[in-house]
């Protein structure tokens, strides 16, 4: 085990809840299902949302039919074990659940709140939060050595690092539980204090920072990603911001700006995108070829 990690024992997990359904709740409530081959729960404000993150997902699995990967039968049972609702008391019988809502303190707080009331005091609670407290979100809990931060990065399918965030309240057992689980996940996790970005996205959002000062100061976002292209990051960092989504990203670096202040950057130009209601700038072809988004550049020149 990696160093600092408990020794308690871990416990099964025999049942999964993901708190919400957009993009990256389904993305873990994929993951989960097809990694643990237990029931998982995802759910949502409004049925709509939750039919589109159950549509994410089945449509994940077809994808590995596509690819030879699995019988229609395979893919259809792993489909089936994700089921959606509007309603918390679908979480009743979950060992974990992690919550995948909106960046939003007093939302995350109010769900581990109203969680509190239904699961057992036993079952761990995790957030998926990148930039929030999670001691802050476990403060008003009867339970809060059952809350744990559990940080994925997205496309959760494909990157392997998990960071898992201890607080000063937080009890060995979930800790061991969560390296476990992360295992079996076939993730590897790594131990953080729970400090504001936890390890990852205090050096990435940095980087994204810079660049988007470049931007704001008449960089256009192609000349800066052909420039970054020669340092061999996986993605360059507009590709970044348009996966992740650019409401999403900038919300997570207001959140490092009030933690930080002027070390992260809110960009002005990425805004007024954001309020002409672009959200990626670039976007993916069907052969998967990247084109800057005609509506983008419109809106940039
Ligand atoms: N969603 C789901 N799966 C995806 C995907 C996506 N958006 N993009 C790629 N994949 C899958 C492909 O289906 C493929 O799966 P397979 O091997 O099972 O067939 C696999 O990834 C590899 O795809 P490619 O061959 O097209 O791979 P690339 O070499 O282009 O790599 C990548 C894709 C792994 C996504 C790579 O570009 C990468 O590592 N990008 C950086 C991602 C990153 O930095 N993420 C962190 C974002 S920050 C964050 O999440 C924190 C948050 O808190 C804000």
């Amino acid at each position: 085990k990696p160093a600092g990690v408990p020794q308690a024992s871990p416990r099964k997990v025999n049942s999964v809840g993901v708190v919400g359904a957009g993009l990256m709740a389904s993305q873990l409530a994929l993951v989960f299902a097809q990694q643990l081959r237990v029931p998982v729960v995802i759910s949502d404000l409004d049925q709509q949302r939750v039919d589109k993150g159950l549509a994410y997902i089945a449509e994940q699995n077809s994808k590995q039919v596509r690819k030879g990967r699995l019988t229609q039968e395979q893919a259809d049972a792993l489909t089936g074990l994700v089921t959606g609702s509007t309603e918390k008391a679908a979480y009743a019988e979950a060992d974990f659940v992690i919550e995948a809502v909106f960046e939003e303190i007093s939302v995350k707080k109010q769900v581990f709140a109203e969680l509190e009331d239904i699961v057992s005091s036993e079952t761990i609670l995790a957030t998926n939060t990148s930039s929030l407290s999670v001691t802050e979100m476990a403060a008003d809990l009867k339970h809060p050595e059952r809350v744990i931060g559990f940080h994925f990065f997205n496309p959760v399918q494909v990157m392997p690092l998990v960071e898992i965030a201890r607080t000063a309240r937080t009890a060995d057992e979930p800790i061991a539980t969560a390296f476990e689980l992360a295992a079996s996940l076939r993730k590897t996790p790594v131990l953080t204090k729970d400090t504001t970005a936890f390890v990852v996205n205090r050096l990435l959002l940095r980087l994204m920072a810079e660049v988007q000062k470049a931007f704001d100061l008449g960089t256009e976002a192609r000349t800066a990603d052909q420039a970054l292209k020669p340092l061999g990051l996986p993605m360059t960092p507009f590709e970044l911001l348009s996966m992740v989504g650019l409401p999403v990203a900038q919300h997570v670096t207001e959140s490092l700006q009030t933690s930080f202040g002027d070390r992260f950057y809110v960009s002005k130009n990425l805004q007024s995108l954001i309020d002409h209601g672009v959200t990626e700038i670039w976007s993916t072809d069907e052969s998967g070829a990247q084109h800057i988004k005609d509506s983008t550049l419109e809106l940039m020149e």
